[in-house]
């Protein structure tokens, strides 16, 4: 089972990231607000930061084992404006964790939305997973929000996971089954 290269939604277009993308990369990453609630980010990112993720994930999609998308806008310049993925794909057990990240200037146009949905399309219809799941820390309510459109479910509250900005803070785990998924197709 692999991915497509490309997923063409209402508002957006995912595409693989190409080193090329590097510099729009670390235009949005280098800010603390856009990296504050990541996992994987890191503050202050690093200048050759976005060569080497843009690298790694090319290994990684071309095994199989995470799928990353630059999120460009539809009829606009073919830069990446953010990212998506499906990561800790889990084969034998058919289940995945997806998650996005949009640049700053972008925010609040429903664009993290679509990606959200178009991750989950890819997972449970292309992909034929049983299960998807996200991972959102509290204090990143709009994050929670897009989870919470697509139906997704609280499994748990894994405290006080991660050390982030001088305190310890606990990860909520959202999850969603295939057969909970076709029941919500409203965005
Ligand atoms: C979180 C993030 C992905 C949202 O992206 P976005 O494109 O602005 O999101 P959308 O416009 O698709 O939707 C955001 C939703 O959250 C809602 N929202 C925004 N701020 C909110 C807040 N403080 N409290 C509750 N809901 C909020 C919006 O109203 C919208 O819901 P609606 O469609 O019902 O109106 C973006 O802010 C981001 O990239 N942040 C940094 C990286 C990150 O945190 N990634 C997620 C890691 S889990």
């Amino acid at each position: 089972m692999t991915a497509p290269d490309k997923i063409v939604g209402k508002h957006i277009i995912l595409r693989r990231f190409n080193h090329v993308d590097a510099p729009a990369v670390y235009d949005y990453a280098k800010l603390e607000e856009v990296s504050r609630w990541t996992i994987t980010m890191p503050h202050p990112y690093p200048k050759l930061g976005a060569l080497k993720f843009i690298m790694d994930a090319n290994i990684k999609f071309n095994k199989n084992r995470q799928y990353n998308y630059a999120i460009v806008l539809k009829g606009k310049r073919d830069e990446p404006i953010g990212g998506c993925s499906i990561h800790d794909i889990d084969w034998d057990n058919k289940n995945a964790y997806f998650g996005y990240v949009i640049g700053k200037k972008h925010w609040g146009k429903g664009y993290a939305t679509e990606a959200a949905g178009l991750m989950l399309e890819l997972g449970f219809k292309i992909l034929k997973l049983h299960k998807m799941a996200a991972n959102v820390f509290p204090e990143n309510p709009a994050s929670e929000r897009i989870l919470k459109k697509y139906g997704m479910i609280l499994e748990g509250v894994q405290r006080e996971r991660y050390y982030r900005r001088g305190a310890w803070r606990d990860l909520l785990s959202y999850g969603i089954l295939e057969k909970e998924y076709k029941k919500s197709t409203k965005y």
